[in-house]
């Protein structure tokens, strides 16, 4: 890389040991924005109530129909759950493991959810489903799209948390080259309309424990199931 040449602005030191504001919105698209820092002033309520989420229904490791084992671990909450084993991807209103329904989506969660969706131009999000998934260092989402909701009418609401990731997003067809977006604590992003169905995932995570979850990111994605 090249040095930044200085000399002619010895007043800007300050700026440079400073990160530059993050705008408000980001667009990947015309229905797809990253919202940096969305979530920030709803952490203090999501933790606890991802807690009791995972207290009531575990994560665990799916198989996929292929037969792969995801490194993603995952459960949910919400009226709808999304599972997957060796018959294919579904969405269920039980949890497969414990037979008892998935537990009841916290109203901050669901906030956030519509508050996001509002801030990217999609008013009257209701989420039914609400997919948590957990990674550890070295966990990877290949590249996908969400295709298992009844209608892709409503967008998909996506809150980043503890470790940094690198989120890929893509295009229509799997092949089309993908964009990566830094994720950090705290980022939405929304993406709905006629990005609803881009392609996207997340590259293997690198091991850089954050101070409030340690060597785990959460990702909460929210949907319109059913
Ligand atoms: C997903 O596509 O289900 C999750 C994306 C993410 O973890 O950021
Ligand atoms: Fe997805």
């Amino acid at each position: 890389m090249k040095a930044k040449k200085t000399s002619a602005n010895s007043g800007a030191t300050l700026a440079l040991f400073e990160d530059p504001p993050r705008p408000a919105r980001e667009a990947l698209g015309t229905g797809a924005f990253v919202l940096p820092g969305f979530a920030l002033p709803f952490v203090d309520e999501l933790l606890p109530a991802i807690r009791s989420v995972a207290e009531a229904a575990p994560f665990r490791h799916l198989v996929t129909p292929g037969g792969f084992t995801m490194s993603v671990a995952l459960t949910n909450c919400g009226a709808l759950g999304w599972t997957s084993d060796r018959r294919g991807y579904r969405y269920s209103a039980t949890d497969p493991d414990s037979g008892k329904p998935w537990p009841t989506m916290p109203e901050p969660l669901a906030r956030l959810a519509r508050e996001a969706a509002s801030a990217a131009g999609f008013d009257g999000f209701s989420p039914d489903a609400c997919l948590v998934n957990r990674y550890a260092p070295g966990a990877r989402l290949s590249l996908h799209q969400d295709k298992d909701e009844r209608d892709y009418g409503a967008p998909i609401v996506s809150v980043s948390l503890g470790m940094p990731a690198v989120f890929l997003f893509g295009g229509h067809v799997r092949t089309d080259k993908a964009v990566r977006v830094p994720l950090v604590h705290g980022d939405v992003v929304v993406w709905g309309g006629e990005d609803r169905l881009r392609f996207h995932g997340v590259l293997p995570l690198k091991d850089e424990p954050h101070p409030l979850l340690g060597a785990v990111r959460i990702n909460l994605t929210f949907r319109k199931a059913g």
